[in-house]
């Protein structure tokens, strides 16, 4: 099995990655450390997240102990929505590189197509369509591929883009996105839109891979796979857990993948996948657990003209 994909713009992106939304400060530089320990150099951060000091403080440590160098790490940060205006994106890449601290990211992706206005909050629930900016994602765009011209960025992408909002760029940009991170786990298996982006020679990144099982039994939320019996029973034969079973299913989609923990345990388990082969049989159970059920549905916004799903 492969352990990286190659980007259009001649990176290499490992296709295990760390997750950190949701990580606290101190969890962050933690969990980050483990990873590196584990093997990992893929992290996914987001200006949003809040930690990205911290995912960063921990890749530094580690260089300067000599276990990794910068050139072994692939750091990911995103735009947030309150800063499409293309003159605000410059700015904001630099607040996050110096957050990060690592000199340059990796990548950087336009967290959602759609943009809110900037005086307005972070997550404007209750403004209404006030709050949203019409600013169209095709100049965010040009202020995304300065900061590749700039240096700040080796790579950059989108997330959270649809079919039709990814051809669009495609057709109106100067640098072609590199990635589409969008939601992918069992539920949510995204086989088209994954078709859709390798013919079109852009990676796809899965997000919220084990379903994001802290939220399980909330009033229309998903049953993630991860807790389906039936999945725990396919890993028993391979002596592996359900969440090594899904992250391997995922994999096998030519995909990266960025499941995140705070427990080094399970930083540990979710890195240690490459070692088997689930059959044909167990392939055809995961497949079939696809539903088209999304996790993260961002339908508190799904009036902005930009919304994708
Ligand atoms: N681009 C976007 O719009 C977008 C949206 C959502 C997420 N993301 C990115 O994708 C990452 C992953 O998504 P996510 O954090 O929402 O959800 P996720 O990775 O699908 O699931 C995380 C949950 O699974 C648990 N978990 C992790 N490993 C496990 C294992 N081996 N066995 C059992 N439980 C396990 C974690 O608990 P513990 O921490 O206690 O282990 C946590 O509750 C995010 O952190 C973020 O970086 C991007």
């Amino acid at each position: 099995m492969k352990r990286s994909l190659t980007l259009n713009s001649g990176a290499e992106m490992p296709i295990i990655g760390l997750g950190t939304y949701k990580l606290g400060l101190i969890e962050a530089s933690q969990a980050v450390s483990y990873a590196i320990d584990a093997g990992y150099r893929h992290f996914d951060c987001a200006w949003f997240y809040g930690n990205e000091y911290n995912v960063g403080y921990a890749i530094r440590e580690k260089i300067k102990q000599g276990v990794v160098k910068r050139e072994d790490i692939f750091v990911t940060t995103k735009l947030w929505n309150n800063y499409h205006d293309k003159d605000r994106v410059i700015p904001m890449l630099k607040e996050s590189v110096r957050n990060i601290k690592v000199g340059y990211v990796d990548l950087f992706l336009m967290h959602w197509p759609f943009g809110f206005k900037e005086i307005e909050p972070l997550w404007p629930l209750d403004e209404g369509e006030e709050a949203y900016s019409d600013v169209d994602y095709l100049e965010t765009w040009e202020g995304m591929e300065e900061g590749v011209s700039m240096g700040l960025a080796k790579s950059i992408g989108v997330s959270n883009f649809n079919e039709e909002q990814l051809e669009r760029l495609l057709e109106n940009c100067k640098i072609k996105p590199a990635v589409n991170q969008i939601e992918v786990n069992p539920n949510m298996n995204q086989k088209k839109l994954i078709q859709f982006c390798k013919e079109r020679d852009v990676m796809v990144t899965g997000y919220c891979p084990l379903g994001r099982k802290e939220y399980a039994g909330s009033p229309g939320f998903p049953d993630p796979t991860i807790l389906d019996p039936k999945v725990i029973e396919i890993g028993k034969k391979y002596n592996k857990t359900a969440a090594q079973v899904i992250l391997n299913y995922l994999v096998s989609l030519g995909i990266s993948v960025i499941p995140k923990s705070v427990n080094k345990e399970r930083i540990i388990e979710n890195f240690d996948i490459f070692d088997f082969e689930l059959s044909e049989e167990d392939v055809a159970y995961l497949d079939s657990c696809n539903k088209n059920q999304r996790v993260c549905t961002m339908d508190e916004f799904k009036t902005h003209k930009y919304y994708s799903f």
